[in-house]
């Protein structure tokens, strides 16, 4: 269908320009966004118009690291550090989704809440449990929403109740995985999923790696997140010259390729990643929570590094993607204000663009209204936020940004399809 919204819309022109255009006119053809407009061009003239006057009307947001079953503990276990917070909080939790009737329960949570959230596009790790992970494809396929997800991989250093019995076994599950994923999803696609090096032996990635080539799979992982976890890979992996070539090794890099966190990554894997286009997911929230630290964005960027931003739910406390913009602007104040004074604070409209431009590169043409891009839209009314003095629509923007729990989202888009009923 074809059709013309009205409101206040904002979205990014580059990294540096947030536009608005105030009771604008957003044009859609099918899947796909046909401009943004003061006043429409006559040849839409006949088109329906569905009016959101005094809305704002913003593009989807791209969630690029998110854990499905970590959501129904979200805001348990903040005190620990990452590993021990994976044994005590992650590794026992995850281990209830061998019970699908469990994985249904909380995964119908996790669906709904998706749904009702600012995200249209997602990135997201299931279980090791094939069948939980297809039943949590098959819920937010159904939700309307798009991305992938992956039934995870991991063989070594893991609870009984999470660990593939060996490399074969796992490469052959993961396969048969990705198989029925090809073939019953269209809006949700199968992602190979190592969870990270210490959970993955040397010949479980070397089939992960080939499987990811052989059915055309984009790949998600864990990269640099903590200092002790990078000491472990070391002694794993002593052959690997870093972190970012363990992964490189097995033929991980690639332009279908998110890592999450990248918080300590040395000058030559920053140039790797660069080079190899990876995408990396920046998950301000859970790199403080659980005491990670703050991820260099700005020298990611300077050397021409693909970054979006990640909730990573469960490290991270919410599925809140505007909590991630201000969270990754909050947590750039720091990184310059203690770690590099020639690190500049990420501005607002970068991490705008980051949360939908930026994490949406890896979808598409996803993030923006220019003409072309698939239509992913938020419709926001932010009349809970009242104010006594006259607001731009920018302002607006800042302020539905930094208090999103005063706002209400009354529909998204997700490919020109209305989800919200
Ligand atoms: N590294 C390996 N697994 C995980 C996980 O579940 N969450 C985070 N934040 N880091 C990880
Ligand atoms: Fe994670």
């Amino acid at each position: 269908m074809d059709f013309v919204m009205k409101g206040d819309l904002c979205y990014s022109d580059s990294p540096e320009c947030l536009t608005t255009l105030p009771g604008g006119y957003l044009v859609v053809e099918g899947k796909q966004c046909a401009g943004a407009y003061k006043t429409p061009p006559s040849r839409y003239a006949a088109l329906p118009l569905i009016d959101y006057e005094g809305k704002l009307i913003l593009p989807g947001m791209c969630d690029l690291h998110v854990h499905a079953p970590q959501f129904a503990y979200r805001g348990l276990g903040m005190d620990l550090e990452l590993i021990e917070w994976l044994n005590r909080r992650a590794f026992p939790e995850e281990s209830k989704y061998a019970d699908l009737a469990y994985a249904g329960r909380a995964y119908d949570l996790f669906m709904q809440a998706m749904r009702a959230s600012a995200t249209t596009r997602l990135c997201c790790f299931g279980t090791l449990h094939a069948p939980a992970t297809l039943l949590l494809m098959e819920k937010l396929e159904a939700a309307g929403l798009r991305g992938y997800a992956g039934k995870v991989s991991m063989d070594r250093n893991s609870p009984p109740t999470l660990c593939e019995l060996n490399a074969q076994q796992a490469g052959q599950d993961c396969e048969a995985w990705l198989k029925e994923a090809g073939e019953r999803f269209t809006r949700i696609r199968p992602m190979v999923t190592p969870r990270f090096i210490p959970s993955c032996t040397d010949a479980l990635m070397t089939r992960l790696s080939a499987l990811a080539r052989r059915y055309d799979a984009p790949l998600q992982s864990h990269l640099s997140e903590n200092r002790s976890e990078i000491e472990w890979v070391r002694e794993l992996l002593p052959e690997a010259s870093g972190y970012a070539d363990a992964y490189d090794r097995f033929g991980m890099l690639t332009p279908r390729t998110v890592m999450a966190h990248v918080v300590y990554p040395e000058e030559g894997e920053i140039a790797l990643l660069a080079e190899r286009g990876v995408t990396v997911a920046h998950c301000p929230a859970s790199n403080i929570n659980i005491r990670s630290g703050i991820a260099p964005v700005r020298k990611l960027l300077k050397a021409g590094v693909r970054v979006g931003l990640g909730t990573d739910v469960a490290g991270g406390q919410t599925i809140d993607m505007f909590r991630a913009i201000t969270d990754a602007v909050q947590a750039s104040k720091l990184y310059w204000r203690l770690i590099d004074e020639s690190s500049a604070p990420l501005t607002l409209a970068e991490a705008f663009y980051l949360a939908t431009v930026g994490g949406g590169a890896f979808f598409g043409k996803v993030g923006t209204f220019h003409p072309g891009y698939e239509l992913d839209a938020l419709v926001v009314d932010d009349t809970g936020l009242p104010h006594p003095q006259p607001l731009t629509v920018r302002e607006r923007l800042e302020r539905a940004l930094y208090l999103p729990g005063d706002c209400t989202i009354v529909q998204k888009y997700v490919a020109g399809v209305p989800i919200l009923s």
